[in-house]
């Protein structure tokens, strides 16, 4: 069979790529449905945009790279075509856009978009083999147990990262990458739970605070949450892009910065109240509970008893409790993978590899991370946008 491009993943950049490409296409995906993680994604409303996407929202070794297709495809060129759809959405927090039904109505938009485009799908399809001979791709397929050749002048990647495997996440982009010449960096999960020894937060499972919480010089303002296992939550996964193994994170856990003045306040008007429940009305008093064991202070006495130097060293340890994670979660809960196929390897403009011409990529298959809050799919509609005009 003989056709213009074959795009290899139906998920988010793959569907969007096709919605865009001129001449016969066929995408492939070996799951059973296309856009699974779009359809779990945002507890199942999906986080498809973020109001305030900017490049500085996205982490790679080129920061540069992103401007281009973000640039082209922009939230705001996503939201008219959702809109056009018919797809009602809403404003969480943060500029994180969600639909108000269901994530599912935008893997349906795609597909409907796709289809509009002329694409084919095949779904539950493997890719055998792929070669070229100098002027085309040369695709083995097997699909419902027959082996189908496929001849194309293009091949887009658009299998994504290697999150969750259990979902059909992959190395397949990587894999293809290395074998035309293009270099993979290192690749580790992103937006991702920490873990730490056994039992360290037992006792405060279940409990959510907003915190300011800094890893590799980057911090962010969100909700944390204590697990069984480690922390999570908003703040925390943002961060864990940013760790690196064996450093610690930092956690600010009074981030308006006006507990030293509330307390010294309350000291002022009733500081025979117990110090322990005046920090109860800042902070969940099961945390409270358990701040001694957890940062070596001591919680005793009245707030009467406490001098200003105490009051002070209490909130600055608070301001900066240092904690160092035993690790992550991994790729088995990680939203996304940090790194992948290298930039410097592919035009920002039209996602050509530059070793082979009419080797796109596009997506989380590139070495292009977005943060937490529907920055990761507006890079996989942008990247896909931009290969798609250029095929
Ligand atoms: P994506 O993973 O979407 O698609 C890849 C496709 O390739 C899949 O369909 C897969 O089956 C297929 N494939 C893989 N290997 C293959 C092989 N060997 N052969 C054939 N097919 C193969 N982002 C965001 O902006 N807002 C959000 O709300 C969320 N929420 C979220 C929740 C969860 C639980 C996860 C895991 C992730 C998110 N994300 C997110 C991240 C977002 O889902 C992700 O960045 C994009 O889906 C990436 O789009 P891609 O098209 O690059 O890969």
């Amino acid at each position: 069979m003989q056709i213009d491009t074959l795009i290899l993943g139906a998920g988010a950049a793959g569907m969007m790529c096709a919605a865009h490409c001129a001449g016969r296409t066929l995408v492939i995906d070996h799951a059973r449905a296309p856009g699974e993680k779009i359809r779990i994604s945002g507890g199942g409303r999906c986080n498809f945009t973020n109001l305030y996407t900017a490049p500085e929202n996205f982490i790679s070794a080129n920061p540069h790279f992103c401007k281009s297709a973000l640039g082209r495809y922009t939230q705001w060129d996503f939201i008219a075509l959702v809109e056009a759809h018919g797809i009602a959405w809403h404003e969480k927090t943060l500029g994180q856009l969600f639909c108000d039904h269901s994530a599912k109505d935008v893997v349906a938009m795609l597909r409907s978009e796709m289809a509009r485009a002329g694409a084919d799908l095949w779904l539950q399809t493997r890719l055998a083999e792929l070669g070229h001979d100098g002027g085309a791709f040369h695709a083995v397929l097997e699909v419902e147990g027959a082996r189908r050749t496929v001849t194309a002048r293009n091949v887009v990647l658009a299998t994504g990262g290697k999150s969750i495997p259990k979902m059909g996440a992959t190395g397949l982009a990587y894999d293809i990458a290395r074998r035309f010449g293009l270099a993979v960096t290192d690749t580790r999960a992103g937006l991702v739970p920490f873990t730490f020894p056994e039992g360290r937060f037992a006792d405060l499972a279940g409990v959510a605070l907003p915190v300011r919480a800094g890893a590799g010089g980057a911090r962010f303002d969100e909700a944390m949450l204590f697990t069984h296992r480690g922390l999570s939550g908003p703040a925390m996964l943002q961060i864990s892009s940013y760790w690196q193994e064996g450093a610690p994170i930092s956690v600010n856990l009074d981030p308006a910065g006006t507990l030293l003045d509330s307390l010294r306040a309350q000291r002022a008007q009733s500081g025979r109240h117990k110090l322990t429940t005046e920090l109860a009305r800042h902070l969940p008093a099961r945390l409270v509970a358990a701040l001694s064991a957890q940062t070596g202070l001591a919680l005793t006495g009245n707030l009467a008893d406490q001098g200003d130097a105490a009051l002070t060293r209490l909130c600055d340890t608070l301001a900066n409790w240092q904690l160092t994670p035993g690790g992550t979660e991994g790729y088995r809960t990680a939203e996304v993978t940090l790194g992948g196929i290298d930039t410097d390897g592919v035009s920002s403009r039209t996602m050509e590899a530059r070793a082979l011409p009419g080797l796109y990529v596009i997506g989380e298959a590139l070495d292009v991370t977005g943060w937490l809050g529907g920055y990761n799919f507006q890079w996989a509609w942008a990247s896909g946008a931009a290969a798609g005009r250029a095929i």
